[in-house]
């Protein structure tokens, strides 16, 4: 583990915008930088980077964060991966927790697990471009297959020498251990007699998302049909089947950039695929896909389309494995290739663009497909009819998002021919029965959609926090578009040790401005519409030079788009000057919009911090027995210790302000 001290050295010396300037060009405008969002295609930049706040925005994805999560989102990185690259660029020294004998032991013996994959790749590639018998065995195989060198280069293609123990001869003469050399299966050793395990074969190295090896796939060149098509590594400390997608290490960068991940079953549908241009692609390597594959398409994009191949068995066989990627919240598309056909022979017989076209045009949504194909085999049987019904529903039940599910009702209702009462009432009996299962739970709690809650609907108008969240979203439609100079307090030490505010004056939108003041404090809004209203304009706010009111409400829900109005209508009833009685600092309305803006954000913060602090205070006071009294009531008090500090500053902030 590496340490805290580390961590905030790595978070003090690295600058966001000198990262993120490797990856991006960025453009001083104004305080901040601009560039074209690296998450998306795009011609006008909507990419912004603060080096004031160290933060930065996607506005074209709604992404943002700090240098860190820039690194894990851009590059895919882990948390540990990133903090170790910007301890690499700044020359930092990294600090790792002790760890005891047996930790590092296992940490030593994974390190050198991934030493001898990466050797072995290395030398399957060398051998397979350079040896006289790679050349003419496993070149001139993949040349017959139309894979190009580009495409050897790129997924780093090999060739094992059909001699039983070249490789492992080969790696004990460079020191690696046999011990090793077994632990990852690349040689099986039986009794005395030792061999390697993919002679003869050529070999498709298996990378992790951040590109270490971590297993291989040979296939043999023989037609035999004893001799199995595919040999794998094993399973070991390093790799695990069910946790890798074959392609991700090269294809991430494209699957966040088109935001879809096509799904395949080969290695070879893989490469003949990324070699027409299409690159995000994966495999699953012939097997069900598993919940921690799905994850790992799911950091980078939410939309999955599955390709089958033109085999119908295979189709009905692969469904259920397809609801679980629905359970993830995932939106799920499927192409069919026609029979006979699989994704690697069809890429292999069309243009990049025709490949593209074909899977547009072909993509249907999944539970769509799974309706018409399954009513194909149940016309004129009701009893088939009515368990198709069930599985159907199931499907759609696995759905988090409960107004996806009713639209999915609605639409298989019309795909079925059945009222979507009797669906509704068949879902409602399956959510009902998953329900007090913990993962339920945590679905309806996640659920962006939940409906308005009770107590946001009751909030009352007095309610300090409810004005101050109405005057930000006033703000930010009134306002959004302007360019104001705004003004922080940058606490800085003097040379006594004290600490002193130093101002610091910078221009920006409005929008930008209340934009990373919410987000560096992670404020979220206690009432849901004004939540939903605040993602609504920011996300328009940079798509378009301007906001235009009115076509801005037309495209909100009726609901919201009826606040919007009632508050742009909303002739001040809560006028500034009423504030004050309610103990909101805000002196007069407001004719400098900076003033107005800051005052707002700094009330808001400072009602949260009380709210916070009323909380802690009432857990200490509360009789709750705790394991750990002192420790528990230490940590509480210093929490509130920290608040109040944090609330005083806010004080003195808006104090000058004002
Ligand atoms: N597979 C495997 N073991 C096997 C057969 C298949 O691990 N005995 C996996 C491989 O990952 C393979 C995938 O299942 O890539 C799909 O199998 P298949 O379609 O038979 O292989 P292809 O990769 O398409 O190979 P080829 O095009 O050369 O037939
Ligand atoms: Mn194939």
């Amino acid at each position: 583990m590496i340490t805290k001290d580390t961590i905030d050295k790595i978070f003090e010396t690295a600058r966001v915008e000198e990262v993120i300037g490797e990856f991006v060009h960025l453009k001083k405008s104004g305080s901040n930088f601009k560039g074209l969002s690296p998450f998306s295609d795009e011609r006008t930049p909507s990419f912004m980077v603060s080096p004031v706040k160290q933060i930065w925005k996607d506005f074209s994805s709604g992404k943002g964060g700090n240098v860190v999560t820039f690194l894990m989102e851009h590059e895919h990185y882990s948390y540990p991966e990133a903090l170790r690259f910007l301890a690499k660029k700044y020359n930092i020294e990294i600090e790792e927790t002790q760890q005891t004998e047996e930790e590092k032991a296992h940490a030593d013996e994974r390190e050198s697990m991934y030493l001898l994959s990466e050797y072995a790749k290395n030398y399957f590639h060398d051998i397979l471009l350079n040896h006289e018998k790679g050349k003419a065995i496993g070149l001139s195989y993949f040349k017959e297959r139309d894979i190009s060198d580009e495409s050897i280069k790129k997924f780093e293609l090999g060739y094992a020498l059909d001699e039983w123990t070249a490789f492992t001869d080969s790696a004990l003469s460079q020191k690696y251990s046999l011990d090793y050399l077994q632990k990852t299966g690349l040689t099986i050793v039986n009794g005395d007699r030792k061999f390697d395990r993919f002679k003869g074969r050529i070999i498709f190295p298996i990378h992790s998302m951040s590109g270490r090896v971590l297993g291989f796939g040979g296939r043999t060149l023989l037609t035999d049909k004893k001799v199995a098509k595919y040999v794998n590594s094993p399973e070991s400390e390093i790799y695990h089947k069910s946790k890798v997608l074959y392609g991700i290490f090269q294809a991430k960068q494209s699957i966040a950039q088109k935001d879809n991940c096509f799904l395949v079953e080969g290695y070879t549908d893989v490469i003949s695929m990324s070699q027409k241009g299409i690159e995000n692609v994966v495999a699953s390597s012939g097997t069900a896909l598993t919940p921690d594959q799905i994850r790992l398409i799911n950091r980078l994009t939410q939309n999955i389309t599955v390709l089958f191949d033109g085999d119908a068995a295979g189709i009905r066989a692969s469904l259920r494995g397809i609801d679980m990627i629905l359970t993830q919240g995932m939106n799920v598309k499927v192409v069919a290739f026609a029979d006979g056909e699989d994704p690697d022979s069809f890429a292999r017989k069309h243009s990049g663009e025709e490949i593209g076209e074909y899977l547009t045009e072909n993509a249907q949504d999944f539970i769509q497909f799974k309706a018409s194909l399954l009513l194909e085999d149940s016309r004129n049987d009701p009893v088939k009819k009515a368990s198709l019904i069930r599985d159907i529903v199931n499907s759609i039940s696995k759905i988090p998002n409960n107004i996806q599910r009713e639209v999915y009702i609605q639409e298989c209702s019309r795909i079925m021919d059945i009222s979507e009462n009797v669906l509704f009432s068949e879902l409602a009996q399956i959510l009902k029965k998953a329900q007090g299962n913990s993962s339920d739970k945590i679905r309806q709690i996640s659920s962006p959609v939940t409906g308005v809650k009770k107590e946001t609907q009751k909030a009352s108008k007095i309610d300090p926090k409810y004005i101050l969240e109405k005057k930000i979203i006033e703000i930010l439609l009134l306002y959004g578009n302007e360019v104001v100079e705004f003004m922080d307090y940058i606490s800085e030490f003097d040379e006594n040790g004290k600490e002193i505010l130093k101002e610091e004056k910078y221009k920006q939108k409005v929008s930008d401005e209340v934009y990373m003041h919410l987000h560096d404090d992670e404020i979220e809004f206690a009432n849901e519409h004004f939540n939903r209203i605040y993602a609504e304009i920011i996300n328009l706010l940079n798509q378009e030079e301007d906001i235009k009111i009115d076509n801005f409400i037309h495209h909100l829900d009726v609901d919201l788009g009826s606040i919007v109005s009632d508050l742009i209508m909303d002739d001040d009833k809560y006028a500034l000057s009423d504030w004050e009685r309610k103990d909101i600092w805000v002196k007069k309305k407001e004719k400098n919009i900076s003033k107005l803006v800051t005052d707002v954000i700094y009330n808001l913060r400072r009602v949260l911090i009380d709210e916070k602090i009323k909380d802690l205070k009432q857990v200490l006071s509360s009789e709750e027995e705790v394991s750990d009294k002192e420790s528990f009531r230490t940590e509480n008090l210093q929490m509130i210790i920290d608040y109040t500090d944090l609330k005083k500053l806010l004080y003195e902030k808006l104090n000058r302000v004002i």
